[in-house]
């Protein structure tokens, strides 16, 4: 049910995001509209660990183009090849960047954010969208976040 998620707060981050999945998945199992499914991740998400930003960039037309997100405005299109969630689209991988300064072509939708992690959604051989998550913390996120929400 909406609104039940319960996740120890001093259990390991891998800890979290293991009792986190089961509840997301019976959050979205009953249903199948895709972005009341993507706004729902985003709150939980964001919810639980209390990120910056949280959301999704949907591709269409060879574009990415805001999704449900939870957090400050964002940008609204962002070109594949461009910036952190178009450079994870292009290349099909997960990129982890510490310091968003350091990355070059960074798009600052927000001049909180200082690291992010954004991972493709692949179906087939295509990118659909990313999932971008944004941290006021430098080097926020590691490979435990990059495998759990991958
Ligand atoms: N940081 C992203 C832009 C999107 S926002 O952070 C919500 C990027 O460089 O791709």
């Amino acid at each position: 049910m909406a609104g039940s998620i319960s996740i120890l707060s001093d259990a390991t981050k891998a800890d979290q995001y293991r009792s986190l999945l089961p509840q997301i998945e019976s959050l979205i199992g009953g249903e199948l509209d895709l972005i009341a499914n993507l706004a729902n991740v985003a709150a939980v998400l964001k919810e639980v660990f209390g990120f910056l930003w949280v959301g999704f960039y949907l591709m269409k037309e060879g574009e990415l183009v805001l999704g449900p997100f939870q957090g400050p405005p964002a940008c609204t299109r962002i070109a594949v090849g461009r910036g952190v969630c178009g450079a994870a689209a292009e290349r099909m991988e997960a990129l982890v960047v510490p310091d968003v300064v350091a990355f070059p072509g960074h798009i600052a939708c927000n001049s909180l954010s200082r690291s992010e992690i954004v991972v493709p959604m692949i179906y087939g051989d295509h990118v659909v969208g990313v999932l971008d998550v944004d941290s006021e913390e430098l080097s926020h996120f590691d490979a435990v976040d990059s495998e759990w929400l991958g």
